[in-house]
């Protein structure tokens, strides 16, 4: 049977099918997928099917036992990892790319809003006259940066690291909070993790400068290349915003390539009680941000920002394929009439990173912004912040918490406390283990300067301040019952 005579003429009541139980999956009564009793996987695994059950078959099994059994990730009340379900908006436009423009290449409108949507994203993080290119996520945002600055810092001693490879040792400067795919991108880049060197912090999770300075300092004596410095505009753990403007004046004063890593961060930007917090982002050669983080897109949508493309096609270009060659016109190369949507690739995109094949992306970026406007981005991310303000102002009032890290955009570190409890470490994990149990607010956890921390972290577009307040909520009611439990004599 062709699989696709059985849809034609159907795909509109078959979505119309699935976003009924999405909508029923959004209300969040459905129980953990390893609740007990649960028997979808029997459903599932199942051998190779000899033959198939048709479109419908194909529908009624995703109704009944995948869309029920999906992740907490969407949830409202879920504020572990820096991750959240899409958007509606984003859900539409990533299902008409999936049909309509399964490839970003070609000069019809996904390509378009692939461009436009950049320019958006550029605009609203005040990184003007900076040219992006989307990718999977931040880690392989931070990955095509880093391969910017490779390419810049070798090019500089007078060699192409893309086409012969690295001939000495190089040096990327990066605070101990930073995300550990800054290593990883030294790995793949050939440069090493070791040169990864981790600066110090202060007591609020920012690099220290003056260690940085002497870093950079003993590289220098020792004869090493510095690459690049990295920044954050948001750490994962706290959410801390390094000193971007001292960092980024020291990169300049060296000639070494200034990247932030915002992947999580940038968009507080648009709250104007922090937004003195990114002075210095001007100076940044390379800034990533994810999309699927805080704008609320599903997964696979990060952006990476240079101010010279060119640089990253010389770091990441493909080489030629006979496939390709004469079947539409090359970057750089003016075709002789463009008639058709195919006679172009538009804007080489896969010249500027590691995918070829790619998803259209921008269409939803485009769709987020087209949805609520600067306006409602500005809103919820102020909303964000607050609720995270909100739960360290509790903290600090209530005796059975205890603030651990002021909270500078959405991420809180708190604990609970109890004077009848010696070890509040092991307490706050089984805390957690029971808030994740209950399956409604879920935080994660993280060390901060030695304790064991609470860690919410709020990016879901559906999370709303009930969920911080639900969150304190359970915290003091699990505290007080395994404080009991804990207590001497029991
Ligand atoms: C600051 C930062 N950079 C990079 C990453 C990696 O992003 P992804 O998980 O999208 O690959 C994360 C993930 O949380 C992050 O918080």
């Amino acid at each position: 049977m062709l699989n696709d005579a059985a849809e034609t003429g159907r795909m509109q009541a078959l979505l119309s099918q699935i976003g009924a139980g999405l909508d029923e999956f959004l209300k969040f009564e459905h129980p953990d997928a390893l609740q007990p009793g649960r028997s979808w996987r029997e459903h599932l695994d199942i051998a190779l099917p000899a033959e198939g059950v048709g479109i419908d078959g194909v529908a009624d099994e995703l109704l009944r036992h995948v869309i029920p059994n999906g992740s907490s990730v969407p949830r409202p009340g879920f504020s572990s990892f820096i991750t959240t379900g899409g958007t509606t908006a984003a859900t539409l436009a990533a299902t008409a790319a999936g049909v309509a423009a399964p490839q970003r290449y070609g000069l019809m409108a996904f390509n378009f809003l692939e461009a436009l949507s950049l320019q958006w994203l550029a605009d609203l993080f005040c990184l003007k006259s900076m040219q992006g290119v989307y990718s999977s996520g931040g880690s392989v945002a931070n990955l095509l940066a880093l391969g910017a600055a490779r390419q810049h810092a070798f090019e500089h001693v007078g060699r192409d690291p893309a086409a012969a490879g690295v001939d000495r040792r190089v040096a990327v400067y990066a605070s101990s909070e930073t995300h550990h795919t800054i290593q990883r991108s030294a790995g793949v880049l050939g440069i090493g993790r070791h040169a990864v060197r981790p600066i110090a912090c202060d007591d609020r999770g920012r690099m220290r400068v003056d260690e940085l300075r002497r870093a950079i300092a003993d590289d220098q004596r020792a004869g090493t290349l510095p690459m690049a410095i990295v920044a954050n505009a948001g750490t994962t753990n706290t959410g801390a915003i390094d000193l971007l403007l001292a960092i980024g004046e020291i990169a300049r004063d060296h000639g070494i390539w200034f990247h932030v890593d915002g992947a999580y961060g940038l968009p507080g930007i648009l709250d104007e009680r922090v937004a003195p917090l990114y002075r210095g982002l001007e100076l940044a050669d390379s800034v990533i941000v994810d999309p699927h983080k805080w704008l609320g897109a599903s997964v696979g949508v990060a952006a990476t920002f240079v101010r010279d493309r060119e640089l990253l096609r010389r770091a990441f270009t493909q080489e030629p394929a006979h496939y390709l060659e004469g079947a539409v016109a090359q970057a750089g190369e003016a075709a002789p009439r463009v008639e058709h949507s195919m006679d172009d690739f538009g804007v080489p995109y896969y010249d500027y990173g590691v995918e070829l094949s790619a998803p259209s992306r921008g269409v939803v970026v485009w769709a987020l912004i087209r949805e609520i406007g600067r306006a409602g981005m500005v809103q919820r991310m102020r909303r964000h912040n607050d609720m995270a303000a909100y739960i360290a102002q509790v903290a600090r009032e209530h005796p059975n918490l205890e603030l651990l890290q002021e909270p500078t955009l959405s991420i809180c570190c708190f604990r609970y406390v109890s004077p009848a409890v010696a070890d509040l470490d092991v307490l706050n994990q089984r805390l957690h283990r029971r808030l994740t149990r209950e399956n409604q607010n879920m935080p994660s956890t993280t060390q901060v300067n030695g304790r064991l921390a609470l860690r919410p972290c709020f990016v879901g577009a559906r999370s709303t301040m009930a969920q911080a307040q639900a969150l304190v909520a359970d915290v003091l009611r699990i505290g007080a019952e395994l404080a009991r439990d804990a207590a001497p004599g029991r």
